[in-house]
C-alpha cells in the first residue's frame, strides 16, 4: 500500500497562501512560523491534481454542467462515513460554507430576527450575521473541570426569545474540537423545532474525527432535526483543498429546501463552476487511505503536542480534539492578560496562532494551534514557545 508522505516540509510562501503570505498584513511582523488559519501544510493528494490536470488538458474553458457523479458522490461518501442516507435533491453546490451562512441569513430571516450561537466558537458565525443586520445571541459553552465542553441547555432557554430564528452549530466544533453526542445534538433538535428555529449544522470538519470518536450528521439523528435543518459539509478541509472551494448543502425538509433552494437559483449561486465537482468526486471516490493516514499524522502530531506540552512547558494545556486538526490550548497557567498572552507568542515566540478571543466569550486565555503541518515544523514551533516562556 502507498505510503504518503507528511513529513515533507513544503514552502507555500509566494503561492498566494493567506496562511503564509498574509502574516506580515495580519500580525504586524514578517517571519512568524505560520500556525493559524485553517488550511494544512500537506500536499493535496495526487488523486485530485491528477483528475483536475486531465480537465486542463482539454483547450476549451467554458460554461460547464454539473458532472453526473457529484450528487452521488457526495450521496455514497456520508452513507459510507456516517451512516447517513440523503437523496440527490437534498443537494446543492454552495460557493464555500462561510459564505452559505449569508446565503442562508439573507434568504431566510427577516429583519428583527436574531441568530444564536454557541461560543467559544469559529468567528464568522457572529461576524456574518451581524454584518448582515441581524443581532447575535451567545449561549456560551460550558466548560467542565477536566477541560471539556458541554452545551448549556438552561442558558439555551433563558437567553432564546421569540425573535431568535437561527442557530449555528459547528458541528465537529471549531476550536475546541468537540464531537457532540447524539444525546446533545437530539436535545438541540428538539429545542429548536419546538422553537421554529433553524439550525444551520457547519460539518466542515465531520470527516477528520480522531482517537476512535464519531461524527454524527446533526439531521440524522431525529426527524425533528431533520426537519429544521441546513447541513453544509466539503472535502475541503480534509483534503486541503480550501482554495477549490467545493462545498455543498443539504436540506431535507421540502418547505425549507424551496425557500433557500430558490434563492440560490435567483441569483445563480448553486451552479458550480467548472474545478469544484472535479475535486469533490475525485476526493469522495478515490480519498479513503489517503485520509486515514493524514488523520493517524495528525493523531500523532496531537499526542507530540501533548507529551511536550506535558513535560516541557506545563503552564500550557492543550485540549485533546477529538476532530480536526486545530488544538485548543488552555494558555491559562501562564497567568498572562490577553495582549501579553499574544505579544508572548508573537513578538517572543515568532508564532502566528490564532487568539482565544477571536473566539468570543469563553475564548480568553486561550490559543489555537494548527498542527495539519509536518512534526518537525510543530516540534520547532514548541520549542520557541518553551524558550519564549522560560525566558
Ligand atoms: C467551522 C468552519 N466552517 C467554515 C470554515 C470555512 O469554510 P469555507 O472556506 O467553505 O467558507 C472553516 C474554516 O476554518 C471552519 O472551521
Amino acid at each position: 500500500m502507498k505510503r504518503f508522505d507528511f513529513d515533507k516540509i513544503i514552502d507555500r510562501s509566494g503561492s498566494g497562501a493567506i496562511k503564509s503570505d498574509a502574516v506580515e498584513k495580519v500580525f504586524g511582523k514578517s517571519g512568524l512560523t505560520p500556525m493559524w488559519v485553517a488550511d494544512m501544510d500537506f500536499e493535496t493528494p495526487e488523486f485530485i491534481v491528477d483528475a483536475l490536470k486531465k480537465r486542463l488538458e482539454h483547450p476549451v474553458f467554458g460554461y460547464t454542467a454539473e458532472p453526473e457523479d457529484f450528487r452521488p458522490a457526495i450521496i455514497d461518501w456520508i452513507k459510507d462515513h456516517h451512516n447517513w442516507k440523503i437523496e440527490k435533491e437534498w443537494i446543492s453546490y454552495i460557493p464555500g460554507i462561510v459564505k452559505g451562512i449569508g446565503m442562508a441569513i439573507n434568504a431566510l430571516l427577516k429583519k428583527g430576527d436574531k441568530v444564536i450561537i454557541q461560543p467559544p466558537v469559529y468567528h464568522p458565525f457572529r461576524l456574518v450575521p451581524q454584518k448582515n443586520g441581524y443581532e447575535v445571541v451567545f449561549n456560551t459553552l460550558k466548560q467542565l473541570a477536566d477541560g471539556s465542553y458541554e452545551m448549556d441547555f438552561e442558558n439555551l432557554v433563558a437567553v432564546c426569545d421569540s425573535h431568535c430564528k437561527m442557530l449555528i452549530l459547528s458541528n465537529p466544533h471549531n476550536p475546541a474540537g468537540i464531537v457532540w453526542s447524539k444525546e446533545t445534538l437530539a436535545r438541540l433538535a428538539d429545542f429548536c423545532y419546538e422553537k421554529g428555529i433553524i439550525v444551520i449544522s457547519d460539518e466542515i470538519h465531520c470527516d477528520m474525527a480522531l482517537f476512535g470518536n464519531k461524527h454524527i450528521p446533526f439531521a440524522s439523528v431525529s426527524d425533528k432535526a431533520a426537519d429544521c435543518s441546513i447541513t453544509f459539509g466539503a472535502p475541503s478541509k480534509t483534503f486541503n483543498i480550501a482554495g477549490i472551494v467545493c462545498s455543498y448543502s443539504i436540506v431535507p425538509n421540502e418547505e425549507l429546501r424551496n425557500r433557500f433552494y430558490g434563492w440560490l437559483e435567483a441569483n445563480e449561486l448553486g451552479s458550480a463552476p467548472m474545478f469544484s465537482p472535479i475535486a469533490t468526486i475525485a476526493a469522495f471516490r478515490k480519498g479513503e487511505e489517503w485520509r486515514k493516514q493524514m488523520l493517524s499524522y495528525i493523531e500523532g502530531n496531537i499526542k507530540f503536542v501533548e507529551s511536550f506540552c506535558q513535560e516541557r512547558i506545563r503552564q500550557v494545556k492543550p485540549l485533546r480534539p477529538q476532530a480536526s486538526f486545530l488544538i485548543w490550548l488552555d494558555c491559562r497557567g501562564l497567568g498572562l492578560n490577553h495582549d501579553d498572552l499574544v505579544s508572548l507568542f508573537i513578538d517572543k515566540a515568532g508564532l502566528a496562532l490564532n487568539d482565544g478571543e477571536m473566539f468570543n466569550p469563553g475564548g480568553e486565555g486561550f490559543m489555537r494551534l494548527n498542527i495539519g503541518t509536518p512534526r518537525k515544523v510543530v516540534e520547532e514551533a514548541l520549542v520557541k514557545l518553551e524558550k519564549a516562556i522560560k525566558g
